[in-house]
């Protein structure tokens, strides 16, 4: 997919041999096809309506956001969701318009919302009461006036993971609708004067593809624009239903395309509209996996072969759970091949382990690859999203290098942790 292309049984991406890459920046090593990033920003954008309807597509920076993300991202003329301090920080750093972010977490500390009050950010999304009250009274002294989204726990059931629903009412996130936290949450703003708000916001989870959830999704947040105007007076402009479509990671996977995803959202939002008597709001979508996902493979070094005849043929590389934890974490899978050898038969089967000391760190379990030898260099493909920014320095293995590449160039983004890197925080 992509800019992936096989020459004379090796593979490019972008342009550039995944030979070179690894000559020059050793491995492991995350390559990022810097034009499908910008592709699928684009389709987003595009079908999204982000020019004509004032609708407005934020990344979700927790998928992967170096600073060069952030550049690449306001080139685009994307908005960015970030829910930390840290990529707040990021992003300020990189020089991202602060109006054009959304302030996400579930437990802002102090320290956060001070930092987002000061940085001016567009939107907070106020998750719960802790926040909206420290809200109020930092911009009350700082004598400043703060639009904000209630984030809503909408009661919705995705089919994902367990670790990665969100929408369902027994969550961390958000007011609930069943106790009725979401209205004596409006009802305090009538005391309050510092927080102005807008809209409202769910995110049902991660790794989705069925569109019938964020449909129903849908539904519920118009009918509560509609009931809060009624009731309350308050009048809603904004609608940001969360997080994106599911991706391609196996054969598995039969992930929708971004244009459908959007056109069914956008579809359905304005039939909803029309049968209750009121105007589209401006809508907002945070997709994370679905803009980085696809573009980021990580090479590695094949080591240790370890055949233990009839049970299994582990194959173990130079990284692991330290660069991609989601199959530990998930059970996510994986595909791979050899970038030297892409034309060879795939008749042979084996386990991708990974070098931490941890039984579960296998990267793909029993997956059909060509005849392997110690010394070649195994890709896993689709890890750019929810790789290195989960990476860790467990074992004290160092994070890896990130270079992305465009038209037979490459940029590098990240270098590798050097051993002091890793102890540079000992005292
Ligand atoms: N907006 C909100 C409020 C979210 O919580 C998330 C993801 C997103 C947007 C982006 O969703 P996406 O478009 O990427 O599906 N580490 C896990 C994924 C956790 C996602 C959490 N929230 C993984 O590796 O699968």
């Amino acid at each position: 997919h992509g800019s992936m292309e096989i020459k004379n049984d090796e593979l490019y991406i972008g342009g550039v041999n995944c030979l070179d890459m690894v000559k020059e920046y050793k491995t492991p090593l995350y390559v990022f096809d810097e034009q499908l990033i910008r592709d699928n920003c684009r389709e987003y954008r595009k079908y999204f309506k982000a020019e004509e309807n004032g609708n407005r597509v934020a990344y979700a920076g927790k998928a992967f956001l170096p600073g060069y993300m952030c550049r690449l991202i306001k080139e685009e003329k994307m908005c960015l969701d970030v829910v930390s301090g840290g990529e707040l920080y990021t992003a300020h750093k990189s020089g991202f318009p602060m109006e054009n972010i959304f302030f996400h977490g579930n437990n802002k500390t102090r320290e956060e919302v001070e930092m987002g009050v000061e940085y001016g950010v567009g939107k907070f999304v106020v998750d719960n009461f802790y926040e909206l009250d420290l809200l109020e009274e930092i911009c009350e002294r700082e004598d400043k006036v703060q639009e904000i989204y209630f984030r809503i726990t909408p009661g919705i059931e995705a089919h994902t993971h367990e670790y990665i629903k969100t929408g369902q009412i027994d969550s961390k996130f958000g007011f609930a609708l069943v106790n009725g936290d979401l209205y004596n949450a409006i009802e305090k703003l009538k005391e309050y004067k510092r927080v102005k708000l807008v809209g409202l916001h769910a995110h049902i989870g991660s790794q989705i593809f069925e569109l019938e959830p964020f449909l129903d999704e849908v539904d519920v947040m118009m009918k509560l624009v509609k009931e809060i105007k009624e009731n309350y007076g308050i009048e809603l402009t904004d609608v940001d239903l969360g997080g994106g479509v599911g991706v391609y990671y196996t054969e598995e996977d039969k992930p929708r395309a971004i244009k459908d995803f959007c056109e069914a959202i956008i579809d359905r939002a304005e039939k909803t509209c029309a049968e209750l008597g009121m105007e589209v709001p401006h809508l907002v979508i945070e997709p994370g996996r679905s803009v980085i996902a696809n573009a980021g493979s990580t090479l590695y070094t094949i080591g240790s072969i370890k055949d233990i005849k009839d049970v299994r043929v582990y194959v173990s590389v130079d990284g692991g759970m330290t660069d991609n934890i989601r199959p530990s974490l998930y059970h996510a899978g994986y595909e791979c091949s050899i970038v030297n050898k892409m034309n060879g038969d795939t008749e042979n089967r084996v386990t991708i382990a990974g070098k931490c000391c941890e039984s579960g760190d296998i990267l793909i379990n029993n997956v059909a690859i060509s005849e392997i030898e110690s010394g070649d260099i195994l890709i896993t493909t689709s890890t750019g999203a929810y790789g290195y920014s989960m990476a860790s320095n467990y074992n004290k293995i160092q994070k890896p290098a990130v270079i992305a590449v465009k038209n037979g160039e490459i940029t590098p983004v990240c270098r590798r942790q050097t051993f002091e890197d890793v102890l540079a925080l000992e005292l």
